[in-house]
């Protein structure tokens, strides 16, 4: 109806101006017609009466001839007939001849000068119009043998002509109006069914575009061309990603930067985390003190906030937290160079314990690490975890000042946010980042709420894991148990019309990274280290740094070095390992278990092997800050990474960052996701201790041209895979998917199905 209207109102409008602008100029060539038409009945009658005129004129009285003229009165239109004598006098006349009348004077005669000798032409008769022009007087001569006998005088009334005109522009305006009307629904008509025919065509082609499908033959040469248009548009979107992965980049904050603003701008960033990325706590001594968690997610996001700004939304964990914010519970950080704010978000005792420790840490966490520790379910952590996700949707929906921020939400405690934002804030980016392993729809199907974690998830844009096997066990615990469209060519999961990319991101580290800045030369770590710790200047040291977690595989790496010295007796007093390790999630009895077990092995090892001067494991309990840690990693002789699941693991890519001189080994298990990337570490299996310390002992002997070489293909892969590469890949791929969706936006605002069309499609 609406396009109807578009063709018939214009073009009504075209028609009726057009009849507007041409009616007075038919009404003047009407007007002539009827004036010439009358002109020359005029001449008719006075050729058919003539002679009896002539005859009747020379009887006596002239009745017989005021008989004729009264007979051709009686036609209506011919008003009166006179005659008129040579000397302009009336003689003869019918009643109907108007008394103030009188006869028209004779005809000029004909100019003589330009050709005097020419013979005398006929006098011609004369046509001459009276009042307003509605009285036509058409006088003829009367002539007989040379004889002049006056005029023959015929008047005609001619107001009807006004009228017919009048009426005939009516009828002619009636005309064109009925004509418009006709030709505009016949145009509407044609162009509803040819655009019909042109939205099916481009549609069709449209989703046959990479479906294998045949395109439909008949198709119109220039649909071609416009689907090939667009699909060109498409590539084109695809081209950064393309460029992103192909073309080396060094990718720093500044390249970021300059990224997000040409690919995202105006974009406003938020990030959610559980982790705050600065901890406020009171010293024993009451004061201040920022802390750095001891956190890969944290590791790898907070360089990204630095270079970009924007919101970070974390749960403020620390005692001083609130002391520090602003009335909108807002702190500007890194507290030494605000670059961003962190918005801290708080959560009750109950919360904790349910959200955190409950469903978050004792359900899902040993769910998708498989290292047989058996999850817990319990329907109030489970109902806890919900609340706090929509908890931290009213926050991401109060920091929001655009319909559709960039919005990173992270990890395993937020399964159901990206679902609830999406509900509030339809238009967002939401970019999720699962930091740890998905496990297979075996394991994944026992969690008594994995629909409703997957249809959470399901709402982000994208969602990433470390790798592509990650990827592959998601897509297909969603197969398992959703109603839901999966592309594997293209790696989507579609639901409800939300469709999902679903990637490998392995995630990095800054580079350089942080606490590199101000580090001392390598020989001057390894001397401090080792003084500060009792060992001897040569000896051979091997560094864990950990969060006490089950997942990392602490006590297996301590039976390796229990086995290496078993095996390998040349080593004891001369190799040490020193384990740092932070205190996680201790009120857990699983943890509590961990480290109590790790705390009683190296016990028994180091009673087993220890001598006075000397004992093979160092266990530090305790949370270290990053510029330590990487002190303990440039004074190692060998990394031990044996993490029995893991999804990256950040600790192997920092120990590679911290060794600018290029030294160092790193034992690196085959669980965790970083093994896929740092190919050149000797790979084992933590389970093996037998493996492991086979691995040890070859890493403590690799001549150096070796470890060299080893380390610096690690260095350069983890310097050109950082965490700007990685939030690079992330961010042009939601740019891209903004992109096609305006353009989609716009392809269906043209080929938006008609009205009537959509209601079959609804009751369809
Ligand atoms: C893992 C998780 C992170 C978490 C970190 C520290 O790396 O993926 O989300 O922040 O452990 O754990 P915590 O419970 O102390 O935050």
């Amino acid at each position: 109806m609406r396009l109807a209207w578009r063709f018939l109102l214009p073009l009504g409008l075209v028609l009726g101006l057009l009849a507007w602008a041409a009616s007075p100029l038919l009404g003047n060539l009407i007007d002539r017609w009827l004036r010439k038409d009358v002109e020359l009945r005029s001449q008719l009658v006075f050729y058919s009466i003539e002679e009896t005129v002539i005859r009747l004129a020379q009887e006596p009285l002239g009745l017989r001839l005021d008989t004729l003229f009264e007979r051709l009165t009686r036609d209506e239109r011919l008003l009166a007939v006179g005659l008129c004598a040579p000397d302009g006098r009336l003689l003869n006349h019918t009643p109907t001849w108007p008394l103030a009348l009188a006869c028209p004077p004779p005809p000029a005669p004909a100019p003589t000068l330009l050709a005097p000798q020419a013979p005398l032409t006929a006098p011609t008769f004369d046509i001459e119009y009276l009042g307003d022009g509605s009285l036509l007087i058409a006088s003829f001569p009367l002539a007989e043998e040379g004889r002049d006998l006056g005029r023959l005088v015929i008047l005609h009334d001619l107001s009807y002509i006004e009228r017919r005109s009048t009426d005939l522009e009516r009828y002619l305006m009636l005309f064109l109006g009925v004509l418009g009307v006709l030709v505009a629904a016949l145009t509407a008509v044609v162009a509803r069914l040819t655009l019909k025919g042109w939205v099916r065509q481009v549609k069709q082609r449209l989703t046959t575009a990479g479906s294998g499908a045949e395109p439909d033959r008949a198709a119109d040469p220039e649909i071609d061309a416009l689907v090939r248009e667009a699909r060109e548009a498409l590539r084109e979107l695809e081209l950064p990603r393309g460029l992103a992965d192909a073309i080396r980049v060094d990718w720093t904050p500044e390249s970021l930067r300059r990224l997000l603003r040409s690919e995202l701008p105006e974009a406003q960033v938020i990030v959610v985390s559980n982790r705050e990325p600065y901890i406020h706590v009171r010293g024993d001594e009451g004061q201040m003190q920022v802390q750095h968690p001891a956190s890969g997610l944290v590791t790898a996001l907070e360089p990204i906030l630095r270079a970009c700004g924007g919101t970070w939304i974390a749960h403020g964990s620390g005692d001083a937290d609130p002391a520090m914010v602003d009335g909108r519970d807002h702190v500007q950080v890194p507290p030494e160079d605000p670059r961003y704010e962190l918005r801290r978000l708080w959560l009750s005792d109950a919360e904790q314990e349910g959200y955190y420790y409950g469903f978050a840490n004792e359900g899902l966490w040993p769910l998708c690490h498989i290292v047989f520790v058996r999850p817990t379910f319990r329907a109030e952590d489970w109902a806890r975890y919900e609340a706090v996700n929509r908890k931290f949707a009213d926050a991401v929906v109060a920091e929001a000042r655009v319909p559709n921020p960039v919005v990173l939400v992270q990890d395993y405690h937020f399964a159901l946010l990206p679902r609830f934002i999406r509900q509030r804030l339809p238009e967002a980016t939401i970019i999720t980042f699962w930091h740890i392993p998905w496990p297979n729809p075996e394991v994944f199907g026992i969690c008594p709420w994995r629909e409703e974690i997957l249809r959470g998830l399901l709402g982000s844009t994208i969602l990433g894991f470390h790798t592509q096997f990650h990827c592959l066990n998601f897509l297909d615990s969603v197969d398992r148990l959703l109603e839901c469209r999966i592309d594997r060519e293209h790696s989507t999961a579609t639901t409800g019309g939300q469709v999902t990319l679903v990637k490998p991101y392995p995630i990095s580290i800054a580079w350089p990274p942080a606490a590199l800045a101000g580090q001392p030369p390598v020989a001057a770590c390894r001397a401090q280290v080792r003084a500060a710790h009792g060992l001897a200047p040569d000896s051979l040291l091997a560094v864990g740094v950990e969060r006490f977690d089950y997942t990392k595989g602490i006590a297996d790496r301590f039976r390796a070095v229990e086995c290496l010295l078993d095996r390998h007796p040349e080593w004891r007093g001369r190799f040490t390992l020193l384990q740092i390790a932070a205190p996680s999630r201790s009120r857990l009895p699983s943890y509590r278990h961990t480290q109590e077990e790790a705390l009683a092995l190296a016990t028994t090892i180091n009673q087993r092997f220890g001598r006075d001067d000397w004992v093979p494991i160092l266990l530090v309990p305790r949370h270290h800050e990053p510029e330590e840690v990487f002190t303990l990693f440039r004074a190692a002789d060998l990394c031990l990474v044996s993490s029995l699941h893991d999804g990256m693991n950040l600790v192997a890519k920092e120990f590679v960052a911290a060794r600018d001189d290029e030294d160092g080994v790193l034992v690196l298990s085959a669980f965790a996701g970083v093994s896929r990337e740092l190919q050149e570490a000797l790979i084992v299996n933590p389970y093996d201790s037998e493996a492991m310390a086979a691995a040890i002992h070859r890493g403590l002997r690799l001549p150096p041209d070796q470890r060299r070489e080893r380390m610096r293909l690690m260095r350069s892969l983890v310097s050109e895979h950082n965490v700007y590469f990685w939030a690079a890949r992330m961010l042009l791929t939601a740019a891209r998917l903004r992109k096609r969706a305006r353009i989609r936006a716009q392809i269906d605002a043209v080929t938006r199905p008609f009205p009537r069309d959509r209601r079959r499609e609804a009751r369809r």
